[in-house]
């Protein structure tokens, strides 16, 4: 399965959702998760991400492993997202910045 990690939390930029050929994307405030029961493992949103955001669950950078869980619980509960949205204003600013797990809304 593939994993969303912490470098999406306030960036957002959506440009996975349009290429997930099951569409198995969930949308909170200001993050997204993949549904680990949906994934087909078809590594097609991996590189659409911009800010380098989606991994395979093998392949997690150190420190990112705790997003396993977090997909797996969230899109349980959040709506499903399949057509691109703007980002928020301010989303470059935040790419690259680290720490951003306490920022994450639910
Ligand atoms: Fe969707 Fe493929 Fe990405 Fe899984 S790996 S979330 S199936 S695009
Ligand atoms: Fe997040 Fe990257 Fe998708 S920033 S919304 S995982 S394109």
């Amino acid at each position: 399965t593939f994993v969303v990690t912490e470098n999406c939390i306030k960036c957002k930029y959506t440009d996975c959702v349009e290429v997930c050929p099951v569409d198995c994307f969930y949308e909170g405030p200001n993050f997204l998760v993949i549904h680990p029961d949906e994934c087909i493992d078809c590594a097609l949103c991996e590189p659409e991400c911009p800010a380098e955001a989606i991994f395979s669950e093998d392949e997690l950078p150190d420190g990112q492993e705790q997003f396993i869980e977090i997909n797996a619980e969230l899109s349980e509960v959040w709506p499903n997202i399949n057509e691109k949205k703007d980002p928020p204003d301010d989303a470059e600013e935040w790419d690259g910045k680290p720490s951003k797990l306490q920022y994450l809304e639910r």
